[in-house]
């Protein structure tokens, strides 16, 4: 790996961010408000939204253009907020210019693209960063523990709906919320996909889906059924995790009673000797855990923060990014050929 610059004192990170559209506000906020970090301006080539911005936070530096960002000495990192199919042009001509940079998910539009982002990190000795936010979540957080202390046993298949009345994009329903699906279950999982099927409706443009319906198989056979919607009457954003021992259901629009675990399930043993199988069900209590509250982007800008000063490996960092993009790589090529499953070549050198 390439020699690291990390700066080793408490000076706030001086920090641009590229890209002013619904995202982007969110990551500004963020940063004015962080004592670790300095905001160094906006970057924004659309006028009209650059105008916008100046009128919120008067003063601030706008630049229209990334390259004037890249040349200021005076600015160690940018946040970038544009669409998925910018993210390779910004974020490499970012890193070439040294700077440190996290961009919002998912890392590239491709897996090669996404390699490619992650040596030009490396050649720089700059960190490169995905904002996969979910990994910040509390009660993803909170499955998390208990998927790690074991209280759920070995995982059998896990099932998640992401759907609402949603923003259209370009890129489809698939690009813009199956990363977040991918990030939490390789997160909550910790093993690879090995391959991805998906089947999806184009209504209004051919390619570009509005639902989406994904199958990800894991290394140990765990299996993961994906509905994503953009075309949908109500907010669904729901989580379900059969284990061997317990179950658990993980609501993201239920604030306070976001997890719910489920001491349920099924036995089934096998006769030693000729004889009926026997099966017993479970159902025993429903614990609703405490989880406390706190913003997720701001935890995942601390973690980019810690990154930078420290050398740290954030814990949404770049390797898993690139698994994201080439789950995302399998589920398009599957829904171009009918719905076969796609296998994905096992990369990660850690577990
Ligand atoms: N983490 C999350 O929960 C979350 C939520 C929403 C969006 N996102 C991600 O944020 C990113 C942006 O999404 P969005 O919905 O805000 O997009 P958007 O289209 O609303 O905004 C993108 C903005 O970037 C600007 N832009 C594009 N190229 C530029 C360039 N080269 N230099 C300067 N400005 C440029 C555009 O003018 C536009 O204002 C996407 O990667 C998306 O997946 C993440």
């Amino acid at each position: 790996m390439a020699h690291h610059m990390f700066t080793t004192d408490k000076t706030p990170l001086r920090t641009a961010v590229v890209g002013y559209g619904y995202w982007g506000p969110n990551l500004v906020r963020n940063v004015i408000e962080r004592p670790d970090m300095e905001f160094a301006g906006l970057c924004e080539m659309d006028a009209e939204r650059a105008a916008a911005f100046s009128a919120k936070v008067p003063g601030a530096p706008v630049y229209s253009d990334l390259a004037e960002v890249v040349a200021n000495p005076e600015i160690d990192a940018v946040l970038v907020a544009t669409p998925p199919r910018t993210h390779h042009a910004v974020v490499s001509q970012a890193l070439r210019g040294g700077k440190h940079v996290l961009v919002e998910k998912p890392l590239a539009k491709t897996a090669a693209e996404a390699r490619d982002l992650i040596e030009i990190a490396e050649a720089n000795g700059r960190v490169l960063m995905p904002g996969h936010t979910f990994l910040y979540s509390p009660p993803v957080n909170k499955v998390k523990q208990l998927v790690d202390a074991g209280a759920l046993g070995e995982i059998y298949f896990v099932t998640s709906s992401r759907l609402n009345l949603g923003k259209y994009q370009p890129d489809g329903v698939v690009c813009d919320l199956a990363p977040h699906d991918l990030s939490i279950l390789l997160y909550l999982l910790e093993e690879p996909i090995v391959s991805v099927s998906a089947s999806a409706r184009s209504v209004f443009q051919d390619g570009v889906p509005e639902a989406a319906f994904l199958t990800a198989t894991f290394a140990s056979g765990a299996m993961a059924n994906i509905q994503l919607s953009w075309l949908s009457p109500r907010k669904v954003r729901e989580m379900v995790v059969v284990g061997s021992q317990q179950m658990v259901q993980y609501d993201d629009t239920a604030n306070d009673e976001a997890v719910r675990v489920y001491d349920r399930g099924m036995d089934f043993k096998t006769p030693t000797n000729f004889g009926e199988h026997q099966l017993s069900y479970r159902s025993g209590d429903i614990i609703i855990p405490r989880i406390g509250a706190a913003e997720p982007l701001s935890l995942e800008l601390e973690d980019f923060v810690n990154a930078v000063r420290t050398g740290s490996r954030p814990r949404s960092h770049a390797e898993l990014g690139y698994e994201i993009v080439a789950a995302v790589e399998a589920a398009e090529e599957s829904l171009r050929n009918g719905g076969i499953p796609v296998s994905i070549e096992p990369v990660r050198a850690t577990a």
